[in-house]
């Protein structure tokens, strides 16, 4: 296992691989890593030659307002993780690295970027693009793997390389989820015991609209409408927005048909958690 630091660096040993006609599996995270990482890491271990993780906690998409400052970081630990799921190498650098004085550059997926998180969270996924663009320019990989758990980042990122031709496959991997059904998260560690157990009620919500979809209601309204009065009866959180959407594109639907996601955003006490579940109506 390397820990690489510079970007020279990573892209001198990309080119090596690629050259030798290696594949490289690339999982791109923030660290705090968690077993919702560690699946894709093991993911790319099963199909790569070779699997970079990368670690970097992308000051560009936080609003000024957000975590950044306290974002978790443990450079040891998250290595030690990473090696454990089949990681080859860690690619770790330092702020300066990505975006050296000067930096002027970013990448706008329009339309996806505005919408759900992107309303919430102005300039969030300028920052994503930005960064993961980057990535895949530097690490060269056949495939990146990306969770669910972030579904509108993952269309976005699909949306980015489509559109520029970047040569890499985007897979989708399921969300891992807490027994109790909460996504894992490296935010979930910001909540306190009472905000923990209420937290549930975010998939609980996804799973009722879930259920009522199976059981035949196609009115996106009466869905969301549901959903709310469920998040309503825990007094500790807050919605940020609750929809029902065309899965592949995120547009709103009034009648729901083909593959629907069902999203939510909910803020527990001080800490906004987000999830969803996707549906294929009959
Ligand atoms: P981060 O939140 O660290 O997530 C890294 C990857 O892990 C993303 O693809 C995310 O969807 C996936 N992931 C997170 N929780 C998961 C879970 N419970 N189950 C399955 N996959 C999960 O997403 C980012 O970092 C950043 O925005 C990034 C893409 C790295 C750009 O900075």
């Amino acid at each position: 296992m390397r820990v690489i630091r510079r970007v020279r660096d990573m892209v001198r040993m990309a080119q090596t691989i690629r050259r030798k006609g290696g594949t490289i599996g690339l999982v791109p995270t923030m660290g705090a890593l968690h077993e919702g990482h560690c699946s894709l890491i093991r993911a790319a271990a099963r199909q790569a030659h070779v699997v970079v993780v990368s670690l970097f906690v992308n000051p560009l998409q936080f609003g000024p307002r957000e975590d950044y400052a306290r974002y978790p970081r443990d450079l040891p630990r998250d290595v030690k993780l990473a090696k454990a799921a089949g990681a080859d190498v860690v690619f770790a650098p330092p702020t300066s690295e990505m975006y050296p004085q000067g930096f002027s550059t970013s990448v706008q997926v329009r339309g996806l970027s505005d919408i759900l998180e992107g309303r919430s969270r102005p300039g969030h996924f300028r920052g994503v693009a930005t960064v993961v663009l980057k990535l895949l320019h530097l690490v060269q990989p056949t495939v990146a793997y990306v969770g669910q758990k972030d579904y509108q980042q993952a269309i976005l990122i699909q949306r980015l390389v489509k559109d520029l031709a970047v040569p890499t496959t985007i897979r989708l991997l399921p969300t891992v989820r807490e027994l109790d059904g909460l996504a894992m998260s490296s935010r979930n560690r910001y909540l306190t015991p009472p905000e923990r157990r209420q937290a549930t009620v975010l998939c609980r919500a996804l799973r009722e609209a879930a259920r009522r979809i199976r059981g035949g209601e196609r009115h996106a309204t009466v869905l969301t409408g549901a959903m709310r009065r469920l998040i309503a009866d825990a007094p500790l959180a807050r919605i940020d927005y609750v929809a029902v959407v065309d899965a592949a594109t995120l547009a709103p639907m009034s009648r729901l048909s083909g593959r629907v996601a069902i999203l939510a955003a909910v803020w527990v006490g001080r800490t906004r958690l987000i999830d969803n579940l996707l549906v294929d109506v009959s």
